[in-house]
């Protein structure tokens, strides 16, 4: 494996955030597929610390994706309120079924996950990687800042997306590609961050670029709107 991908689990493995919807590190704990698709829907427009809450309800009323499933239409849109996008809970509930009636276990792979209501690419490989292990490039907004950083992309956001996902899979490992992903989003949100990158904390500070020229602070750059 790749020295960032080394470098990343190992610190993953003694700082991982601990979060409601995760199992710890190296416990050998897999993690359950519902809770984990339940948590990335809820995460795709909301933050860490407001779904927090709200994943606590849904999984004490809901504990499976069968219960949820079979739940009136009211009572899931009207446990919803306070998250906002509803059209999230509609699918919420459209997905639930369809998982349901297929025999209630979520396809395993990008591509199959992908076919869901309210499951598009970025929610896919997430829960590909997180609930199933399979190797998949997760690139949230976290993600992006980091790469662009460890290797100096200067070319401004969007225009950057393409090469910043090529990136992103030369370093995604060929195994733990959960645990990887995650660890970038919680080294985004945590050391890596939009204004003061905390360098001195990183795992990664002696691979990177941005750090080296002196530039993290101004990347990823972003054409004006
Ligand atoms: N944002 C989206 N998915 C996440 C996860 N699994 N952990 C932390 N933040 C996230
Ligand atoms: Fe971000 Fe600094 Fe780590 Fe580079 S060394 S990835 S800029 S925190």
């Amino acid at each position: 494996m790749g020295e960032v991908g080394d470098r990343l689990l190992a610190w993953y493995d003694r700082h991982a955030r601990t979060l409601p919807w995760r199992t710890p590190p190296g416990s050998g704990e897999a993690p359950d597929p519902y809770r984990v698709w339940l948590s990335e829907i809820m995460l795709q427009q909301t933050t860490v610390a407001a779904v927090g809450p709200y994943f606590a309800k849904f999984t004490e009323r809901w504990p499976t994706l069968q219960a949820l499933a079979a739940e009136d239409d009211a009572e899931v849109l009207s446990a919803w309120a306070g998250l906002g996008y509803y059209a999230r809970a509609r699918n919420l509930i459209a997905c639930a079924r369809t998982v349901a009636d297929g025999g209630g276990a979520f396809p395993d792979t990008e591509e199959g996950l992908r076919e869901l209501p309210g499951v598009g690419a970025y929610t896919a490989a997430a829960i590909a990687a997180i609930a199933f292990d399979r190797r998949a490039v997760v690139v949230d907004a976290n993600v992006e800042r980091v790469v662009a950083r460890l290797f100096a992309i200067r070319e401004p956001l969007p225009a950057a997306k393409p090469s910043i996902r090529a990136a992103a899979d030369e370093i995604t490992p060929d195994r733990r590609a959960g645990d990887f992903a995650q660890a970038m989003m919680d080294l985004g949100s945590g050391i890596c961050t939009v204004r003061d990158p905390k360098c001195l904390l990183c795992p990664l500070s002696d691979l990177c670029v941005a750090r080296a020229e002196g530039i993290a602070e101004n990347l990823p750059a972003k054409t004006p709107k």
